[in-house]
């Protein structure tokens, strides 16, 4: 089972991602928890070039490659084998994060996402859970993180609720989604994601 966390920056992914692995140990599963971009050695060195730096250092049509190379490395080396072993793999962002942030945000450039995405990737998760909130929330709980990471981050606020849209447009035509009101407590947003991985893992096995 392939299940990934999807949102704006600071939406509370990384957390959830965190809490959602161990609720599953607990109940006996063998879970692998990866995220994007990086999740192997070399998606990782990847991850640099794309997280640091000046907001133009790339175009976006530069920045699909290289979330795409990376994204292919750590198929093959990461989640692949995870999936041939019978492991839960929960992913902390996947292709819907280069449909939403290279795809949609600064152009229409959807259709070479998904052509490359189609050529390179070819593969969705069972279950995408959506962290849904106001930007300007998630953006404050982003910045209070003071990483070098912060190239996506600035780009602004207004970026911010392209990209939300843009999110919920995804979950609207795509049933693999559940949107998730991410403004509330950790427990609360902990117990709805739990429960969408419960509800579709017994549709797994009946
Ligand atoms: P993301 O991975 O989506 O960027 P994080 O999980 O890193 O988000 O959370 C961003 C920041 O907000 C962190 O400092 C985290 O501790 C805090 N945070 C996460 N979830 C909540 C929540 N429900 N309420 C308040 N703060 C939160
Ligand atoms: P991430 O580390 O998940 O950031 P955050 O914890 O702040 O949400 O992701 C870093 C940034 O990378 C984020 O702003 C979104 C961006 N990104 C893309 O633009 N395209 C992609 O394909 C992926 C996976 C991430």
């Amino acid at each position: 089972m392939f299940i990934t966390l999807e949102g704006i920056d600071g939406s509370g992914k990384s957390t959830q991602a965190k809490l959602l692995a161990e609720a599953l140990r607990t109940q006996g599963h063998d879970v692998i928890l990866t995220r994007e971009p990086g999740g192997s050695k070399g998606a990782e060195e990847i991850r640099a070039l794309v997280l640091e730096g000046d907001p133009d250092r790339w175009s976006p049509e530069t920045e699909i490659l290289l979330f795409t190379a990376a994204r292919r490395d750590h198929l093959e080396k990461t989640i692949r084998p995870a999936l041939a072993n019978g492991q839960i793999v929960i992913c902390d962002r996947f292709a819907d994060s280069t449909r939403v942030f290279q795809g949609v945000t600064r152009g229409d450039l959807q259709d070479k996402v998904n052509r490359l995405h189609a050529e390179m990737i070819a593969i969705e998760p069972d279950l995408t859970l959506l962290f849904d909130m106001d930007p300007a929330v998630g953006l404050a709980r982003a910045k209070g993180r003071q990483t070098a990471e912060e190239r996506f981050e600035d780009f602004g606020a207004e970026f911010q609720e392209k990209c939300r849209a843009a999110f919920l447009d995804l979950a609207r035509d795509n049933a693999r989604f559940t949107v998730i009101d991410a403004s509330r407590d950790i427990d609360a947003i902990a117990t709805d994601a739990l429960d969408a991985v419960t509800a579709r893992l017994s549709k797994t096995r009946p």
